[in-house]
C-alpha cells in the first residue's frame, strides 16, 4: 500500500483512457513478489474524485483509493508535502502546522487502512509505504489484529529536537507502531525514531527492538498466543531498523548497453557543443536537493575564470513536483532567476553555461544523459537515499565519470568512494567539482568500480526480500518485556 498507486493515467491511441505501469523503482521492486502472493496494491491513481472499482493490470490487482479536491489539497498537498516533508528534512523550509491539514491526513490514513483491512486474506502480510500513511499501521492493526504489518520510511526520520516540534509527534509514533517491522534508509534515522519512541512513550527500545505494551484489547485477543503469563505485562516486539533501498540495477546497465542509448549519449554531447567536460544534476525540483547550491558554486568557478564555459557545461534536469505548493513555486522562481543570472552573465553564442530543463524524461533518455556525463552532481540538503545517485552508477559500466555526493543523502552511508560533499560548504564544493574534472581515469575507475560493486549486489531485489525476511521472522512476535 503506498499514497500512489504503480500505474498513471493514460490515453490509448484510440482516445480510450487507460493504465500504464509505472516507471519507478518501488513498482520493479515490488511487482514480481505481488505476483507470487498473488498480492493487491492499495493506493491514490493521481487525480481528484477518481471513484474506480478495483481492477487487474499487468498480473497486480489495483485497489483505488479516491481523494476528493480537499483531500489533495489538505492531506497531500498540506500535511504530508508542507508539515511532514519539511519537518522530517530537517526544517530546510519551515513547516506549516494546521489543525485542518493534521484532520484530513487521519481521516485519508483511515480510509486507506479500512480499505486494506476489507481486502486483505486472513493472516496476510500488509506493507505500507512512506510518510503519507504513518498513521496506517496502528489502525489496521485495531481492525485487524491478525495481520503482519510493515512500514518503511522512503524519506529521513528527524532529530528529536526537530520532530518534537509535530504538535500531534505522539500520534505518529503510535500509528508507526502499530508496525511490526518499521524500516529506515539509515541506521540514524532508526535511531532517530527508537529515541523518539523512548522520550514520548517511556517504551524500552534496545538496539532495533522496541516493546510495546499490549493494550487490553490486544491483550484478551492475544492471550491464546502467550504461552506463560507471568507478573509482567506482557509486549509486541516492534523491530526498526535500516533497509537501504535500492534500484533494479541490472536493467539501467543493459539500457546503458543499447547501442542507440550510447548513440543519444553521444549526440546529447554533440548538441552541447562538444565540451571538455559535461556534469549533470538531475532532481525533483525540490528545495531538498540542494540545486541552488550546486548553481551558485558553478556561478562562481565561472565568475573566479578557474573553468570556461567553452570548456564546461552543466546540464540540470529538475522535474517539475508539487507544483500547487507554494514553496515549490518560490523555489521554482529562485532557481530559474539564478540560471539566467549565470547564463546571462557566462553564455556565449555557441556554448551556454546551464543547459536547465525543467521537464521529466522517459528512463532512456535519462541513461542516455548519465553516459554523456562526466560528473554527477548529487548536492542534497538532507535525502533519504537518493536513487539518482544509484542509477548514475548502474549505468557506468565503462568504469567512468565521478559521483560527488552530498554526506545528507543515505546513498553517502554506501557509495564511500564518490566524492564526498558538504553542500553547504560552497568553497569545498567548489573544489570538488574541479577535483572531479581533473580526475585522472585511473582514480575514477577505482572509485566507481567500488561503488557499482556495491549497487549491483545491493539491488532493489534484495532490499525487498530483506525486509519481507525480517517481517516474517519470528523475532516481530508477542514477548515478555526484555530485562533490564
Ligand atoms: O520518496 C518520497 C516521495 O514522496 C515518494 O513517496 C514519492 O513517490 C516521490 O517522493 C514523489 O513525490 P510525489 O508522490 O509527491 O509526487
Amino acid at each position: 500500500m503506498a499514497n500512489r498507486l504503480p500505474v498513471d493515467r493514460i490515453t490509448t491511441p484510440e482516445g480510450e483512457p487507460s493504465f500504464r505501469t509505472s516507471p519507478g523503482g518501488l513498482v520493479t521492486a515490488l511487482e514480481p513478489v505481488m505476483r507470487a502472493a498473488d498480492g493487491a496494491w492499495v493506493g491514490w491513481t493521481g487525480s481528484v474524485d477518481d471513484h474506480l472499482e478495483p481492477f487487474e493490470h499487468d498480473g497486480i490487482h489495483i485497489i483505488p483509493v479516491a481523494l476528493s479536491a480537499d483531500d489533495v489539497e489538505l492531506y497531500y498537498e498540506g500535511f504530508s508535502n508542507d508539515t511532514l516533508w519539511p519537518l522530517y528534512h530537517d526544517v530546510i523550509a519551515p513547516p506549516a502546522y494546521h489543525r485542518e491539514w493534521w484532520e484530513r491526513y487521519v481521516a485519508v490514513n483511515r480510509r486507506f487502512a479500512e480499505r486494506a483491512a476489507e481486502i486483505a486474506a486472513e493472516d496476510a502480510t500488509v506493507w505500507v509505504q512512506d510518510y503519507q500513511l504513518q498513521l496506517v499501521p496502528r489502525m489496521l492493526r485495531q481492525a485487524r489484529p491478525d495481520l503482519t504489518i510493515g512500514f518503511f520510511n522512503h524519506i529521513p526520520f528527524p532529530a528529536y529536537g526537530i520532530f518534537s516540534q509535530l504538535p500531534w509527534r505522539t500520534q505518529i509514533v503510535e500509528g508507526l507502531l502499530g508496525a511490526d517491522v518499521i524500516g529506515f534508509q539509515r541506521t540514524a534515522d532508526a535511531g532517530n525514531f527508537s529515541r523518539a519512541v523512548r522520550r514520548l512513550l517511556g517504551y524500552q527500545a534496545k538496539g532495533s527492538v522496541i516493546d510495546v505494551p499490549l493494550d487490553d484489547s490486544e491483550l484478551a485477543s492475544a492471550k491464546h498466543r502467550i504461552s506463560a503469563v507471568r507478573p509482567n505485562k506482557p509486549v509486541r516486539t516492534v523491530v526498526a531498523r535500516a533497509f537501504p533501498i535500492s534500484i533494479d540495477a541490472e536493467s539501467y546497465e543493459d539500457l546503458a548497453r543499447r547501442p542507440d542509448i550510447q548513440a543519444r549519449a553521444k549526440e546529447i554531447r554533440e548538441g552541447l557543443g562538444n565540451p571538455d567536460v559535461v556534469m549533470l544534476g538531475v532532481d525533483r525540483l525540490d528545495y531538498t536537493k540542494g540545486i541552488g547550491h550546486r548553481l551558485k558554486a558553478f556561478g562562481e568557478l565561472l565568475a573566479d575564470g578557474a573553468v570556461d564555459v567553452e570548456d564546461v557545461t552543466l546540464v540540470q534536469v529538475a522535474s517539475p513536483s508539487r507544483e500547487r505548493v507554494r514553496t515549490y513555486q518560490r523555489l521554482r522562481d529562485e532557481i530559474e532567476l539564478q540560471v539566467g543570472r549565470i547564463n546571462g552573465d557566462y553564455s556565449t553564442l555557441s556554448h551556454t553555461a546551464i543547459s536547465y530543463l525543467h521537464h521529466g524524461y522517459p528512463r532512456e533518455e535519462m541513461v542516455a544523459l548519465y553516459l554523456a556525463a562526466d560528473v554527477m552532481l548529487v548536492t542534497a540538503l538532507r535525502d533519504g537515499m537518493n536513487l539518482v545517485a544509484k542509477e548514475y552508477v548502474a549505468c557506468r559500466f565503462d568504469n567512468d565519470g565521478v559521483l560527488v555526493l552530498s554526506e545528507f543523502a543515505g546513498a553517502a552511508d554506501e557509495l564511500k568512494t564518490a566524492l564526498r560533499v558538504n553542500p553547504h560548504d560552497i568553497e569545498g564544493l567548489k573544489e570538488a567539482m574541479l577535483t572531479a574534472m581533473r580526475m585522472p581515469r585511473a582514480e575514477r575507475s577505482r572509485r566507481m568500480r567500488a561503488m557499482r560493486k556495491r549497487v549491483t549486489e545491493n539491488d532493489v531485489e534484495r532490499w525487498s526480500s530483506e525486509f519481507l525476511a525480517a517481517l516474517a521472522a519470528p523475532s516481530t512476535s508477542l514477548a515478555l518485556p526484555a530485562a533490564n
